[in-house]
């Protein structure tokens, strides 16, 4: 399975995510400290800007983020795995 770097922005740490893997998964695994509560796509706590890059999304619950919110480039990160390199900022505790 390919690997892609994914960028947060908030840290500026660059890892590896493998394609099949999620992108909050692959950042708590590295040692980032990426906010997160249910990691089922149903809290919202892990919405984030994709800045870069483009990520396939896996079934979430339409509370934690909104048509129109992907519409703007908010992904859940616990939800979402990459298929390229990606680049994203996380919204929670303030953009740290
Ligand atoms: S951690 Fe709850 S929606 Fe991602």
């Amino acid at each position: 399975m390919a690997a892609f770097k994914v960028t947060i922005a908030n840290t500026g740490a660059v890892i590896d995510c493998d394609a099949n893997q999620r992108i909050l998964h692959a950042a708590v695994g590295a040692g980032v400290d990426f906010p997160y509560g249910c990691a089922t796509g149903n809290c919202a706590a892990c919405i984030s800007d994709l800045t870069a890059g483009e990520v396939a999304m896996m079934s979430y619950s339409d509370n934690a983020l909104s048509v129109a919110q992907l519409a703007d480039g908010k992904i859940l990160a616990c939800r979402a795995k990459p298929l390229s390199d990606v680049a994203v900022t996380w919204l929670g505790r303030g953009r740290k």
